[in-house]
């Protein structure tokens, strides 16, 4: 496993809280897009348990039954533990070791000032969401993120003022900790450490950017950092620092990484989601799900074979979006509003393809359902490496503060 580098980019970071089956909509909207990524980077993928918590602290059983459920399907989807990390939150301490540090130095005012805190609370009435937990929700958040030094966090759009609320953290974290005694005089002693061509580079690129704003230059400066093999964890902390004028970046800003999925529709025509019972479960059985779209409504306007519809008036449209090449697509809009096409026969490639998708999912999801105990060493597995990861900075940030009295 490569180590963290401080401002290393490369390390993405995402977590989905455990409350329920996994249906279409998660898989279109999240986790295609994991599996994509976990090719290309570091990936830690972990369950929010902790965050499921917080506003299902008085029926905590839907999350245990669901933390395995999501696990099989995460691994059902495509999800490779030899490619990502996936670990279990509670099971990684230093997360919360992280969140009591960054409560200290978090206003509140910044919490309370986060959109999904009234949003929730009014959209949840009927939990009393009034709580410190949830109040510290999104921080929990800043902690899971930045515990990893993550550069890349997938999140759908509700998530990014969580994400944009951890760079602030993190900014007023380095700020405040990062500046050492003699702090300018080592970051010159570890400028040096580079050679001199690479000394040479680096100061001209900082002037750049110190002078004249040049962020072409901050990035190659960060990238002629991240290049460095010779140089010491802390010095390259430093000299991340110094480029900004700031002191050791000991934890970096993450990047929202905003998945650019078609709206997943559910079965009536609304966002799919749990809540408004409206899915196609991943492990929804083929007969099951056949019938689901088949009754799935329609245009109104189409009461008989004969009369005419309007796609745009149609769910069955939104699905045809997602699955459809131009092809289909045409045959569908002329087919419908000239009543040339049934409505059921519209919905057969929909079926079809439907039915398609689910059905490796279906049959890894019965092999790891099978073997739990493989599922159980993944995550095992995960655990350790997660936890390694997250001690190495846990052990930096408590020595920034100065509570590095154990060693
Ligand atoms: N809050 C996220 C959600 O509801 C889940 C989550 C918890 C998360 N910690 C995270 C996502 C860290 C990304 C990074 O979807
Ligand atoms: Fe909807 Fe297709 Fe029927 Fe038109 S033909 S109303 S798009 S299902």
């Amino acid at each position: 496993m490569s180590t963290v580098l401080p401002g290393q980019p490369m390390r993405v970071l995402s977590g989905m809280r455990p409350t329920g089956r996994l249906h279409l909509g998660h898989y279109h909207g999240v986790l295609k897009n994991w599996v994509k990524l976990q090719s290309e980077y570091e990936c830690f993928f972990f369950v929010a348990d902790w965050h499921a918590l917080t506003t299902h602290y008085e029926d905590p059983h839907i999350i245990q039954e669901s933390v395995w459920d999501m696990v099989v399907d995460w691994l059902a989807a495509g999800v490779d533990p030899n490619n990502a990390t996936l670990f279990i939150q509670s099971r990684i301490p230093a997360h919360a070791e992280l969140h009591v540090l960054l409560s200290m130095i978090t206003p509140l005012s910044w919490l309370e000032r986060v959109p999904s805190y009234k949003d929730q609370q009014l959209q949840m009435g009927d939990r009393d969401l009034s709580t410190y937990g949830f109040l510290g929700y999104p921080l929990l958040q800043s902690a899971d993120i930045l515990i990893y030094r993550a550069g890349m966090v997938p999140v759908g759009e509700d998530q990014v003022a969580h994400v944009e609320l951890t760079r602030e953290v993190a900014r007023r974290f380095n700020h405040l900790y990062g500046r050492e005694p003699g702090y300018e005089q080592r970051a010159e002693e570890a400028i040096k450490k580079m050679g001199k061509k690479n000394a040479k580079l680096y100061r001209e690129l900082r002037t750049a950017y110190m002078e004249q704003g040049d962020r072409e230059a901050l990035a190659t400066a960060r990238a002629l950092l991240e290049r460095q093999k010779n140089i010491a964890l802390g010095d390259k902390e430093r000299l991340f620092g110094f480029l900004e004028g700031g002191g050791r970046i000991i934890l970096p800003e993450p990047q929202a990484l905003l998945t650019h999925a078609p709206k997943m529709p559910g079965l009536d025509g609304r966002k799919m989601s749990k809540s408004y019972d409206n899915v196609i479960s991943l492990r929804e059985p083929p007969a099951e799900v056949e019938k689901k779209l088949r009754t799935m409504p329609t245009d109104p306007a189409r009461v008989h074979r004969t009369d005419p519809g309007n796609p745009d008036k149609c769910p069955v449209w939104d699905f045809h979006l997602v699955y459809s090449d131009q092809e289909k697509k045409d045959w569908v809009q002329n087919g419908c509003r000239s009543a040339k096409i049934g409505c059921l026969e519209c919905k057969q490639p929909i079926i079809d393809a439907v039915l398609a998708e689910l059905k490796p999912i279906q049959e890894r999801a019965a092999e790891f359902s099978r073997d739990t105990l493989a599922v159980k060493n993944i995550i095992a597995d995960g655990n350790k490496r997660a936890q390694e990861a997250a001690e190495d900075t846990l052990a930096e940030v408590r020595a920034a503060i100065g509570l590095g009295y154990n060693g």
